[in-house]
């Protein structure tokens, strides 16, 4: 086990780019998963109170035989405050008490009987009444924590988001952001009888809030409001100032963005943390998964033209038998993926490999030399991509997923489309995306005879073809894969989190030794759920 004190005094803990804060992209970049009651307080507590000196870091050498466990993915040791141990010690025992974790299921399940449903096509605020949910679900909040609304200032941003500093004491430092949306997917009525609870009941069950939003996302913001407003009744002041933004939709988070950056500036916040994953069983280990990277995205869209025309003398191909082919060629020519050093799946690996008991033996002995043997990395690989999730989390994937043609058993289709779209692997990007699809496409456009343009470029020159195929980004969407966060031994805030979750699982566990380990890990999407 690696040295605890791997945080240096306060105001240098932290290397300006760790994870800084730039436009929404960034803001979705960094997310970091938990949402654990505690955590966050239990963080907080331990951000504010480190002040012990620093030993010299450890550096990570590869050597040039196999790694031991150790090296592979260090861990840091428990992490809890000094400073404020008699708080810490003292909010400890009231999670523990079935007093608190009454209130705790009644803030959340109150929380989750308001129905904050945003829709994929929803109108201006002020003209699309659906967006007016989103006041009870406010004077809700107002309610269930009176302190927060009393000490911290609040600015609603494009109405319905909501953004709360709790200023530091020490403005020289730079404030950590948490994140959480305050919207939740809609239920389709329709489906209101399937749910066991229904979906906006907050029932619980002696053990389990139950409804939409009692876990994404709604135990996110809960979680950091609750914890906040028990530290206040502790009378508890921050060094370093605090800010809370949560949207309601991705136009609120974008809105959130331009807010937080004109408000604070660029590279303002020392640490962002937002929703993600939870304590994963696996492997016959018990594993915290934060999320420090996001997969690009883009929806690929191929539209097809061609003369139309009566079907009783048809052309050899339509444009519905032309696009059938294109996307047969498409599917059988997948990304080659690899698991390449330096990327957050790696890291996963070598910390499963580590870590993990149950992982297979050749997975344990290859990713040991990994890092200097090609052929291990590849044999590894091999074992790792059984697993259809690791896979994709890994590679650039593709699906067809959206098709339409014709409108008549009669006539030629005019038009024929499809929606093809990808999750871009951490070392890739849009445009690489776009540069694999146009090249796949050409010699059968050219078959064809089609003339191509894809993304706004002719490929096949001005000369009219046949037909048209043309490629785009359907929806406009598109993002490249988020920043990754560091997770070396020298990434203060990777090593803060990873610390502060051992110290916050094991408190409330009587365990001999630390009982869960820390992995870095990624978000398929990147999508903009908050
Ligand atoms: C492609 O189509 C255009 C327009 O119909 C035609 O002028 C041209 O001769 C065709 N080219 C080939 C190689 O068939
Ligand atoms: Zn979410």
């Amino acid at each position: 086990m690696s040295d605890p004190k791997v945080l240096k005094g306060q105001a240098e803990w932290l290397p300006s780019s760790a994870i800084s804060f730039d436009q929404k992209k960034q803001v979705e970049a960094s997310r970091l998963s938990w949402r654990k009651w505690a955590v966050v307080a239990l963080a907080l507590c331990t951000i504010f109170s480190l002040s012990r000196a620093s030993n010299v870091l450890q550096v990570r050498i590869h050597g040039s035989g196999a790694v031991d466990a150790a090296q592979m993915c260090p861990q840091p040791a428990p992490l809890s405050p000094e400073k404020h141990q008699v708080l810490w010690k003292s909010l400890s025992s009231t999670f523990s008490t079935d007093a608190f974790r009454l209130r705790a299921v009644d803030l959340l399940a109150g929380a989750v009987r308001i129905p904050t449903q945003s829709y994929d096509q929803m109108g201006p605020i002020g003209e699309d009444p659906r967006w007016e949910a989103f006041t009870p679900f406010h004077k809700y909040l107002d309610r269930a924590f009176p302190r927060i609304h009393s000490t911290l200032d609040l600015a609603k941003v494009n109405t319905y988001g909501l953004v709360y500093h709790w200023k530091g004491s020490d403005e020289s430092l730079k404030p950590l952001l948490l994140t959480a949306h305050q919207d939740v997917v809609p239920v389709n009525p329709d489906t209101y009888d399937d749910w066991v609870h229904p979906p906006f009941s907050g029932y619980f069950d002696g053990e389990l809030v139950w409804g939409r939003g009692s876990r994404d996302d709604k135990s996110g913001l809960i979680s950091i409001m609750s914890a906040i407003e028990l530290m206040l009744e502790r009378n508890f002041q921050p060094l370093r100032g605090i800010v809370l933004a949560f949207g309601f939709d991705e136009e609120g988070a974008s809105s959130l963005g331009a807010y937080l950056l004109s408000t604070f500036g660029e590279n303002a916040f020392a640490m962002l943390i937002d929703e993600g994953g939870k304590i994963s069983e696996q492997y016959g280990g018990v594993f915290a998964v934060p999320s420090v990277a996001e997969k690009g995205y883009i929806d690929v869209r191929l539209e097809l033209t061609a003369p139309g025309g009566h079907s009783s003398v048809p052309p050899a191909h339509t444009t519905i038998g032309m696009l059938a082919q294109l996307l047969v060629h498409y599917e059988n020519n997948p990304v080659v993926t690899q698991l390449k050093r330096e990327t957050p799946m790696y890291w996963h690996a070598e910390c499963l490999a580590a870590h993990a008991p149950e992982i297979p033996t050749i997975v344990k002995k290859m990713m040991r030399k990994a890092a200097i043997s090609d052929k291990a990395l590849y044999t590894a690989q091999e074992e790792l991509f059984k697993d259809p999730t690791f896979k994709a989390l890994v590679e650039t994937t593709q699906a067809i997923d959206i098709i339409s043609g014709g409108v008549k058993s009669n006539a030629l289709p005019e038009n024929a489309m499809a929606v093809i779209n990808h999750r871009i692997a951490t070392d890739s990007s849009v445009s690489e995306v776009k540069e694999r699809a146009t090249g796949l496409f050409k010699s059968i456009a050219a078959n064809f005879n089609l003339s191509y343009t894809a993304f706004g470029l002719s490929v096949t020159g001005d000369e009219p073809g046949y037909g048209t195929l043309s490629l785009s980004d359907a929806w406009g969407t598109a993002l490249d894969p988020a920043p990754i966060t560091p997770v070396s031994e020298d990434a203060a805030p990777f090593q803060l989190l990873s610390g502060t979750i051992k110290a916050t699982y094991n408190s409330h566990r009587s365990l001999s030794e630390d009982g869960i380990t820390v992995i870095p890990s990624l978000v398929s999407g990147n999508t903009g759920t908050s």
